[in-house]
């Protein structure tokens, strides 16, 4: 029997109202992403996620989710989704949608039939609505807090006029919290799945994976903001600090409860039920030990992994968070994910120090993240060595920014439009001259240019070029980057070195100064035109790497 696809598949994360706009309205669309399916096929990857892009008025860029079986206007129609999956099975990708269980828009009809039925209706049983708290039940219901900042509750007014009861949301206003303990929530979010299985989607990054099951009894939770902070991405530096505030995740009031993988036990039997090794990949930021339990033979197929991405410019804490990475999946059996950013995130080369400098050390890191065994996900953008955009507060559009009244920067800075071309915005994102022609809906960085896709395609050196090289290999060479086959050999302090199967080895300097490398042998890919060999001794400029054959 082969194996399945997405044991050591590499996935581009595309983010359709950035990657390209067909129809020069200023926001990416479906239309977009297949006129721009070539790029992705030549980037040799073996799959595509695409982040929402179904109905919503589009305050958390589409994760309000208004109509779960429909296409937004803003990205084109069901039709172009069909196209999009079918042209890119066509090419050999496959195709993960993002689904977004845990909450749906205050748009989606649901929602305002619940507002209209009022306390005790079986319409308002589908979210969480309670009484609050205090002699006029004007205090939140207890004292859960949003991920984006403020309360989790928000007070309703009745179709009286008088003021009511509250409702919940771990994240926007916008966006209230579904109840899995309601049959009907239960049986819609199958009938999404569902739907787009049936129109040839090969799975799913299931957002939020970690929230739906909350605590039935809604107790306080000791230090709410303290829990909140143990699932700010922009706040993890990878320190065992940072692990233990994660901790508080584990299987508490409204994260990470026990009880959600029986949801992932009948999403599994679904999935099963269809042919094609269908998959489904869980957003859940939850601590190592937890990992297993998404994962489960008969539950999930994968989780991101957030301590990977979360890890310092340090090389034993590189090393130490891939090990515990392996030793935990291995107990479940399934493969560990990699990924070095997301639309969330920090993009890497900010992450790791902005401007070159983190641009030399981002693509060493990818580097060490596409020679591990398993999923790779890449972030759009990643490849071209994109840093977070410098945005005027004007700009903004993400909720962080607004529900914490500016105190969080939000993460617009890591969704900018690409550059594919030319010299000046909207650098070939759209075509200039059309009828519709709007401004970008985030405004890109003045010196993007040398970034752009045309500008990296013929650049063998260039971090696009570094990309087409490592997606090769691992398509060319899958034997590799296989799951057996890691071994740590030998370091100075700061120097990473892992060896994998047939004499493939990856090195990384850490370093301020220059090394020479502990393995010697055929550079087979480089992170920087620093990196030297002679006769088969590999020497590393601080913050290099390369892929070396012995
Ligand atoms: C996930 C998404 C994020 C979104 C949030 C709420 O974490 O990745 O973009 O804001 O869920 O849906």
């Amino acid at each position: 029997m082969t194996e399945p696809w997405w044991k050591r598949a590499s996935v581009y994360q595309v983010y359709p109202r950035s990657f390209r706009d067909l129809n020069a309205d200023g926001t990416g669309d479906l239309r977009g992403v297949i006129h721009e399916l070539p790029y992705i096929a030549a980037l040799a990857v073996d799959a595509i996620w695409l982040s929402p892009f179904y109905t919503s008025p589009q305050n958390d860029s589409g994760y309000d989710v208004a109509d779960p079986r429909s296409v937004d206007p803003v990205y084109g129609t069901l039709d172009d989704a069909r196209e999009l999956i079918d042209q890119a099975h066509f090419r050999g990708l496959r195709v993960l949608v993002d689904v977004v269980p845990n909450h749906t828009s205050s748009h989606r009809d649901w929602f305002q039939e619940a507002l209209a039925a009022g306390p005790g209706s079986a319409a308002r049983e589908k979210y969480h609505f309670l009484d609050g708290r205090g002699p006029d039940g004007d205090e939140p219901p207890n004292n859960w807090m949003s991920m984006f900042g403020g309360s989790a509750w928000t007070r309703v007014t009745e179709p009286d006029g008088r003021p009511g009861q509250w409702y919940l949301h771990l994240f926007d206003s916008t966006q209230p919290d579904l109840n899995y303990a309601n049959p009907h929530v239960h049986l819609d979010a199958l009938e999404t799945l569902r739907f787009w299985l049936d129109m040839g989607a090969d799975g799913f990054r299931v957002d939020v994976a970690l929230g739906l099951a909350k605590d039935p009894a809604y107790p306080d939770v000791d230090d709410p903001e303290g829990l909140i902070l143990a699932l700010r991405m922009d706040l993890d530096d990878g320190s065992p600090q940072a692990m233990e505030r994660r901790r508080r995740v584990s299987n508490s009031a409204f994260l990470d409860r026990d009880e959600l993988q029986d949801i992932y036990r009948e999403w599994r039997q679904l999935l099963d039920s269809y042919p094609g090794d269908r998959m489904a990949v869980a957003e859940a930021w939850v601590p190592p030990e937890r990992a297993a339990r998404y994962v489960a033979p008969d539950t999930l197929h994968q989780i991101f992994n957030f301590d990977f991405m979360a890890a310092p410019w340090d090389a034993e804490r590189v090393r130490d968070v891939i090990q515990t990475t392996l030793e935990q999946l291995e107990i479940a059996g399934a493969p560990p994910t990699w990924a070095l950013s997301n639309h969330d995130t920090p993009r890497v080369v900010t992450r790791l120090g902005g401007g070159d400098c983190g641009r030399r050390r981002a693509r060493a890191m990818a580097l060490i993240a596409h020679c591990l065994p398993g999923s790779i996900y890449v972030y759009q953008g990643e490849e071209l060595g994109l840093a977070d955009a410098d945005l005027p507060d004007e700009s903004r559009r993400d909720p962080v920014w607004f529900r914490t009244l500016g105190a969080q920067k939000g993460r617009d800075g890591a969704r900018v439009p690409l550059p594919w071309h030319d010299h000046e915005p909207p650098y070939g994102f759209f075509d200039p001259g059309g009828e519709h022609e709007a401004s970008l809906w985030l405004p890109p960085p003045p010196d993007w240019a040398a970034f752009s896709v045309a500008a990296q395609s013929l650049d063998a050196a260039s971090t696009l070029g570094q990309y087409r090289a490592m997606h090769r290999l691992r398509h060319t060479h899958p034997g590799l980057f296989d799951l057996d086959n890691v071994s740590w050999p030998e370091t100075e302090p700061g120097v990473f070195a892992v060896r994998r199967g047939c004499g493939f080895s990856c090195v990384v300097n850490f370093t301020d100064d220059e090394v020479v490398s502990p393995i010697q042998g055929y550079v087979i890919t480089a992170s920087d035109a620093g990196v030297r060999l002679e006769r088969t001794v590999v020497t590393l400029p601080p913050d290099t790497g390369a892929w070396i054959q012995s």
